[in-house]
């Protein structure tokens, strides 16, 4: 699974891609709100760094949805147009995905609407997660199931689990065969910990020291013999 960054946050971006184990980012409007910067320099930044960039469009009718998308897609070629799910969305997403354009269908929440996404061409589909737990429901079972019926139907899109909150839904989304995992940079940080890495680490740290200390002794008694 890879793993993507999402937010718009240059410097987390920049962290994760240095520490080489980030392939992409998402993006959406809360987000670059969060940001604080102009929407097409971020987008631009961020794809001058790292390839797969999902920029969302905000349009509602089909042929708005068009032009904004051509739009993003012509700020950089690492630009994934992210449509929503919508009959207007996925008419204009079929369009885009026609020109050649990488489109990701977001806020899907239901397998029929990830078949949906498959018609018409998607390169992502993003069933969201923690949304889904937060009305008490099980969002990793959407997830499950979307990669279950692509499989059993031989569909390519790539099924990217979106709105993951902690590290136990990275793991929790691997598993369930996820293509994609996107999460924010605190969740990225927390997958690193582990108190067994810790604790195993402080004590080769001890032991090396130790040895380093008994060094002279075990050159005089070598010199001895
Ligand atoms: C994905 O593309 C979305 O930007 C994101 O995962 C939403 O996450 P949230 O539900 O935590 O806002």
């Amino acid at each position: 699974m890879k793993l993507f960054l999402d937010t718009a946050e240059f410097d987390e971006i920049k962290q994760g891609v240095d520490w080489g184990v980030v392939d992409g980012v998402t993006t959406n409007p809360t987000l670059i709100a969060k940001a604080g910067q102009d929407h097409e320099t971020q987008v631009k930044k961020i794809c001058g760094i790292v390839g797969n960039v999902s920029a969302e469009v905000v349009s509602e009718k089909k042929d708005d949805i068009l032009v904004e998308g051509r739009r993003l897609a012509s700020w950089h070629k690492n630009v994934i147009v992210k449509v929503p799910m919508t009959p207007d969305g996925l008419a204009a997403g079929k369009v885009l995905a026609g020109e050649g354009v990488r489109v990701n269908v977001t806020l899907c929440f239901s397998v029929n609407q990830a078949l949906l996404a498959a018609a018409i061409g998607a390169y992502i589909i993003s069933p969201f997660v923690g949304r889904v737990d937060d009305i008490n429901e099980d969002g990793m079972q959407i997830v499950r199931d979307v990669v279950a019926a692509y499989r059993q139907q031989g569909i390519k899109t790539k099924v990217l689990a979106a709105s993951l909150r902690g590290p136990f839904h990275v793991s929790e989304a691997a598993l369930a065969g996820a293509d994609i995992g996107t999460m924010p940079f605190s969740v990225l940080q927390a997958m690193f910990k582990h108190p067994l890495t810790d604790s195993g680490l402080k004590r080769f740290k001890e032991d090396y020291l130790k040895s380093q200390e008994a060094k002279p002794a075990r050159e005089a008694e070598a010199v001895k013999r």
